[in-house]
């Protein structure tokens, strides 16, 4: 294994840096509101003793965040007020990697959430409102009545249809450079594009790296195959610390990375690019292949498109995986992963897994992404979801106890909240289920069981006032002695 030690120019990533942090802490306290014009790059660069680009970055990462946004000839603008609670801390993890075993709680738990009559504030799952159902039904029988050998094809081979192939490579010239065609396949969801990545790069007492919180599925299929877990401390904004990564991989034992680097579930987090672009770097340096979950990453509410890690990779060792399931609807169960040098074994463990996914389906999504509605529907959808993130942030910090911290996500639609120290998310679960309330414990996002007074709440419902309510009846739960 290579030992390549990677130099990262600490100096530049911090300025930039630090000076976003601090005109992002003025927005916090009030000094800059809503619609304020910040001051000149020009001013700044002067005044800060900074470079233009220097600013530019530091602006540039705001207006990723949703924070700033540039206006033609008048300058940057703050966006949005945020809360005036602080953001969750970036915790310390353990430098052992360890078995994962959260199967078992989460199925219950999950299962729980989807009770009648509770309020859904567990699973991360838009309501059925905000999606295109009608559009797609009608496709599903236009389709259906216009193709009728679809149903004739009986291909274990080969069965990614070419024209929503021609669709992804597409969409993607907004992600910093286009996939190539050959590298896709077509999956049936997200979930399993992530699993059969990591069994083509991994096998079983291998250890892989992941952030910390981590989406609690990602934690689960490495417990299924066998695999162990390495959480990196992960910051709620700029996403996994590179430099924890860093010195993880100096020994060779890490055999992937699995990670969403636009819009974490559960922080929310966006990793500036110069991050991305040193975790491509250093994980092709060290031989650690990379499984990127991109799937919130058009569900960003900054300006513009977060770029993929995919983008930073020039050796074709990140693998791209992605899904309509936030955005049309997880029924239709249809993603995708750009595999790079991997294809041909991604290609392999799809056709022993699945063999193909349904033509229908892809016809479908094919024609949806080939039409405007699909860029009308995905902006909208973005603005509901981030006025349903501002609005359960807002109720939490109105009924949580006061000392929470509540992360201030970047796009997708879960929020992340850590409550005071002596509080125990899993035993107040308990009570909270009783009472039809429910959420995601904070542990069940952790292989060692870190985050007990953590809890993820799901904001992808609009916020009516049966969901203010039931924030305020958990925040009275919870602050219950
Ligand atoms: C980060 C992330 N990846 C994958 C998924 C699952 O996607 P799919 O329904 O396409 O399997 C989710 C759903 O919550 C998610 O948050």
């Amino acid at each position: 294994m290579p030992q390549t030690v990677l130099v990262i120019p600490m100096t530049e990533l911090l300025r930039y840096e630090k000076l976003a942090s601090e005109l992002e802490g003025m927005i916090a306290d009030g000094a800059l509101r809503h619609g304020d014009r910040l001051p000149s790059v020009r001013r700044l660069s002067q005044e800060r003793r900074l470079s233009v680009s220097t600013v530019l970055q530091a602006l540039r990462q705001m207006e990723s965040r949703g924070l700033v946004e540039a206006r033609p000839q008048s300058g940057y603008f703050v966006r949005r007020a945020m809360a005036s609670h602080a953001e969750p801390s970036v915790r310390s993890t353990p430098d052992e990697p360890v078995p994962v075993d959260v199967s078992q709680r989460l199925v219950r738990v999950l299962k729980a959430g989807m009770r009648s009559g509770v309020a859904p504030l567990a699973a991360a799952l838009p309501a059925p409102q905000l999606l295109p159902l009608a559009a797609l039904h009608r496709l599903y029988a236009g389709v259906a009545r216009r193709h009728p050998k679809l149903l004739e094809g009986g291909s274990h081979i080969n069965m990614d249809e070419p024209a929503l192939v021609r669709q992804l490579v597409r969409r993607s010239l907004a992600w910093g450079g286009p996939l190539a065609g050959d590298e896709i396949v077509i999956t049936n969801s997200c979930t399993e594009a992530l699993s059969l990545c990591l069994r083509a790069v991994t096998k079983p007492g291998d250890t892989v790296a992941v952030e910390s919180p981590a989406y609690y599925l990602m934690l689960q299929l490495l417990e299924t195959l066998g695999l162990k877990a390495l959480e990196i401390p992960t910051d709620p904004r700029l996403g996994m610390s590179v430099e924890a990564l860093d010195l993880a991989t100096r020994d060779g034992k890490i055999a992937a990375c699995l990670l969403v680097p636009n819009a974490s579930n559960p922080l929310g987090s966006v990793m500036p690019d110069d991050k991305k672009r040193l975790l491509a770097a250093l994980t092709a340096a060290r031989g650690v292949a990379v499984i990127e979950d991109d799937i919130y990453g058009d569900l960003h509410f900054g300006q513009q498109r977060p770029w993929p890690l995919k983008a930073f990779d020039t050796t074709g060792n990140v693998m791209l995986c992605s899904s309509f399931s936030k955005i049309l609807t997880p029924a239709m169960r249809i993603g995708f992963v750009a595999a790079g040098r991997y294809r041909a074994a991604i290609a392999l463990q799809k056709t022993i897994t699945s063999g193909g996914t349904n033509p229908i389906t892809q016809h479908v999504l094919a024609e949806y992404l080939d039409s405007s509605a699909y860029e009308r529907h995905l902006r909208q959808l973005r603005r509901s979801y981030e006025g349903q993130v501002d609005s359960m942030r807002a109720a939490v910090s109105r009924y949580f106890p006061a000392a929470t911290r509540i992360a201030q996500p970047q796009g997708g639609f879960v929020l992340w909240v850590e409550l005071p120290e002596d509080l125990d998310a899993t035993m107040i679960y308990e009570r909270a289920i009783a009472e039809n309330l429910a959420y995601v414990p904070g542990e069940l996002f952790s292989a060692s069981g870190m985050y007990r007074n953590c809890l993820r709440l799901n904001c992808g419902n609009p916020h009516t006032p049966e969901i203010e309510d039931a924030v305020r009846r958990l925040g009275a739960v919870i602050s219950r002695p």
